[in-house]
């Protein structure tokens, strides 16, 4: 049996948060609805963030209420991003009206995000690094008690739209203040696509977390993300975040004339792990219809 590698879509989140437009509930329901069918292994879904932050994302609520009635045991693991306390609030709120099975509540996993890079960090959660891992301590332990699995996430692994190159000294400390509060899982996020093969294994060696605890989150810029996920494979990295139809983008990575850049397409991040000769459980028409959906979706060229 070849190694069987772990696929994340995040498009309902990191895809559409960038959006200027408003998106209706009903359509990003739709895109989950159609991730699920794709055999991805975890979804997503949105943001319990300021919506004042980021509006696009103000119906996370309503996304999993719409998703409720549907989303069995066969599903996707289904996740959203929570910054504090507040945002966690708003998912166990969320779990204690929907369960998609005695023992566990619609919502899986809680993604709490910091960064690499202070300036970022600042502009991302208005926060620095250091407070925002103290901020995160009683959200990781209160998710944990409530049954649910923590991500953590590192932007700005490769470089920093505002600081420039980040070495991978400063990604390992923050990776590692992480794992210390007790994530269970570390993403790497390459936040402005900086990442080439070469700079992502230096990254990926120097970060100290075991690899079956890390997951990589590619952005696309230059068209080098493939080539990185093909690395990062070599390097024993088993779990991806991708975006079908390659949307995505954070609103605090880019600036007007230049818009922060997509994720990896999911379709192409498979491309890549079966060529390598790893399994995953996707279905490449179902991706592909979600995919073709998650572009409609998008309101600019
Ligand atoms: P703040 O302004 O410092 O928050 O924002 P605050 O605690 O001072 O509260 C201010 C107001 O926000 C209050 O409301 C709070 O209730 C409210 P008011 O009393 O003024 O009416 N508030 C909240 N509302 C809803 N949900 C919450 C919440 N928390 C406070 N959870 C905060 C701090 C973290 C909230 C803000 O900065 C924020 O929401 N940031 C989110 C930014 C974001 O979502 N960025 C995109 C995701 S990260 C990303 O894309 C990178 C990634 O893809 C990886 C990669 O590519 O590198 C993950
Ligand atoms: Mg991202």
């Amino acid at each position: 049996m070849p190694d069987r590698v772990r696929i994340t879509d995040v498009s309902p989140r990191d895809g559409l948060q960038n959006e200027s437009g408003v998106i209706p509930t009903s359509r990003k329901v739709h895109l989950v609805r159609m991730l699920a069918a794709s055999g991805v292994d975890e979804i997503e879904v949105s943001s319990f963030v300021s919506a004042r932050w980021v509006p696009q994302l103000g119906d996370a609520a309503g996304v999993f209420a719409g998703i409720a009635a549907e989303a069995g045991a066969g599903w996707p693991v289904l996740s959203a991003l929570v910054p504090n306390e507040k945002g966690l609030d708003a998912a166990l709120e969320v779990n204690s009206r929907w369960r998609r099975d005695p023992s566990g509540g619609l919502i899986g996993k809680v993604s709490v995000f910091t960064a690499a890079s202070e300036t970022f960090a600042r502009k991302n959660i208005n926060a620095g690094i250091a407070e925002s891992i103290e901020r995160f301590g009683p959200v990781v332990r209160r998710a944990h008690e409530a049954g649910l699995l923590v991500r953590g996430y590192v932007s700005c692994a490769i470089a920093c739209p505002f600081e420039g190159p980040v070495g991978p000294a400063r990604v390992a400390d923050v990776a590692l203040r992480l794992a210390d509060i007790g994530v269970d899982e570390v993403d790497l996020g390459d936040t402005i696509g900086a990442g080439e093969p070469a700079s992502v294994r230096r990254m990926l060696e120097a970060v100290g977390v075991p690899v079956e605890r890390l997951t990589l989150h590619l952005h696309d810029t230059f068209g080098r993300a493939a080539g990185c996920v093909r690395e990062a494979l070599g390097f024993g990295v088993r779990s991806f975040d991708g975006a079908a139809g390659g949307l995505g983008g954070c609103p605090y990575a880019g600036t007007a004339e230049k818009p922060a850049p997509g994720n990896i397409a999911t379709e192409t991040l498979v491309g890549v792990v079966r060529e390598s000769g790893l399994a995953c459980g996707v279905d490449d028409e179902a991706l592909a219809r979600a995919g073709v959906f998650a572009a409609s979706l998008r309101g600019g060229p």
